[in-house]
């Protein structure tokens, strides 16, 4: 699960401070900056810790193993901070929000709000709510779940976005939810049915993002390549098209797809639009027909792979990534064995591997024949072990190349700096002799820079500042 405080430069101004503590996904990392920037506007600064905030929120995720267990023990380990200083807020807002609602407050009484990944708009309309029942002798206790997707992205635009995230590189929320209803996943109960954000609501965003510095937006999406414009009927790659064209934004990303709404026009973009990167994540999930159908993912295993052929033919260096589900209801030795040979066929840049986790509501958790823990274990590991030998071959072929490298966040290591190959990979440079690693990271950031790769990683590149591209 990925921890990712919020980065908001502080606001001198405002006198009260949030804390956001993000899981999951990209969608939530969006959704957390969003809620920080109506916080921010509602006159509170975004700080990293929770000990000294006056609101926590914790945005949280529902995808895998245990995730309403963490949200209470996390909870718990607020108690203390709650029993301090009765007057902090503390929301839980996300997707296990969403999946449990009220139940929240009746099992952690410490909580204010309970809101869904739908409704964070309303954030400072619930604020004073909560101040005015409070002012009452009252103790609230909101409960936010409704589905009103359309809205939230009405309210998106009203608020433009402020230059409170520090990185050129931006997330942009074009489509929310699901109606794939893949028997394993709860995200069609979470995030509700597909919506796509209108496209000029999309443009205005991205020029606004633009302006403030941002060189690098990837469109995020549950099934981002069924985003469709209403009123124009224009789909992805058009989008995509009309992106390429704002000054200032050099790369283009988008995720996560659907192996099923990808169109034509979409993998004829990958070999035409010259800011959208060779980086494709395309979740196939598993390699079996039998467990393919039982997913319900409406896509067989070799029309997987002939689409990843598809694209290869327009882009050859194209890096393609992908889910895996190790041991979902009925899943066989043969079973796993067609994946480990999908894997093989396919040869990804890299990918994510996961167990099979019984999500409460959704029908593959009704399967009768659940797979041992140990022989899902089992599988696992196998499985990493290809994934991980393809990631390392494909950071290896990069060896020697002179890459186009984004400098976009400061080096966790000393005397580094770090940016992002077209393939999405951390590159890190070593600063030379005598520089200070945080006045070269500010000389370069924001900026596409050649670099010769001169040492490989499994999860990484090193190189020198090149001239020559
Ligand atoms: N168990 C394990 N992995 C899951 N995912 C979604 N639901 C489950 C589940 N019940 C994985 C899928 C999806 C990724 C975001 O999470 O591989 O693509
Ligand atoms: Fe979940 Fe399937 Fe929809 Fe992806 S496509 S969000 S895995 S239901």
């Amino acid at each position: 699960m990925d921890k990712l405080a919020q980065k908001i430069e502080a606001d001198g101004a405002n006198d009260k401070s949030c804390y956001i503590k993000t899981f999951g996904c990209q969608m939530n990392v969006y959704d957390s900056q969003r809620m920080a920037e109506a916080l921010v506007e509602a006159g509170y600064r975004a700080v990293d810790t929770p000990d000294d905030a006056d609101m926590i929120i914790l945005n949280t995720c529902h995808i895998r193993e245990r995730a309403a267990e963490k949200v209470y023990h996390e909870l718990g380990r607020l108690r203390p901070l709650k029993q301090r200083n009765r007057n902090i807020v503390i929301g839980v807002a996300g997707c296990v929000a969403q999946a449990e609602g009220a139940e929240i407050i009746s099992r952690a009484p410490m909580v204010d709000m309970v809101f869904g990944p739908q409704t964070f708009q309303q954030l400072p309309a619930m604020l004073d709510e909560v101040t005015q029942t409070r002012s009452q002798g009252r103790k609230a206790r909101l409960v936010r779940t409704e589905f009103p997707a359309a809205e939230k992205f009405a309210a998106l635009t009203q608020v433009p976005r402020k230059p409170i995230t520090r990185s050129p590189s931006a997330y942009v929320t074009v489509q929310e939810g699901c109606d794939k209803f893949c028997t394993f996943c709860v995200v069609p109960y979470t995030r509700g049915e597909e919506v796509s954000r209108a496209a000029p609501e999309i443009i205005a965003e991205a020029k606004g993002l633009a302006e403030q510095g941002v060189c690098e937006i990837t469109l995020l999406g549950q099934n981002v390549n069924a985003w469709q414009d209403r009123d124009s009927g224009q789909r992805l790659a058009g989008l995509l098209d009309d992106l390429a064209e704002i000054e200032g934004l050099h790369r283009l990303r988008f995720t996560t797809s659907h192996p099923r709404d990808m169109d034509a026009a979409l993998i004829a973009a990958h070999g035409q639009n010259e800011k959208l990167m060779p980086y494709l994540h395309l979740p196939v999930q598993a390699g079996s027909d039998k467990i393919l159908k039982a997913m319900n993912r409406k896509h067989t295993a070799a029309e997987y792979i002939a689409l990843c052929k598809e694209f290869r033919a327009v882009r050859p260096d194209l890096a393609l990534s992908s889910d895996f589900i190790i041991g979902f209801p009925g899943e066989t030795d043969e079973d796993f064995a067609a994946t480990m040979a999908l894997v093989e066929e396919v040869n990804y840049a890299q990918s994510y591997s996961f167990k099979y986790s019984p999500r409460p509501g959704t029908p593959a958790a009704e399967d009768e024949n659940q797979v041992d823990e140990a022989v899902k274990a089992a599988r696992l590991q196998t499985i990493q072990g290809l994934i991980s030998a393809q990631q390392t071959a494909f950071n290896d072929a990069q060896l020697g190349r002179v890459l186009p490298i984004l400098f976009d966040k400061p080096s966790k290591h000393a005397g580094q700096i770090t940016g992002r190959s077209p393939y999405l990979q951390p590159v890190h440079v070593t600063v030379p002799e005598g520089q200070d690693a945080e006045a070269v990271f500010a000389a370069v950031r924001g900026r596409i820079l050649p670099v010769e790769i001169t040492r490989t990683h499994r999860n990484s590149l090193s190189g020198q500042f090149s001239d020559a591209l």
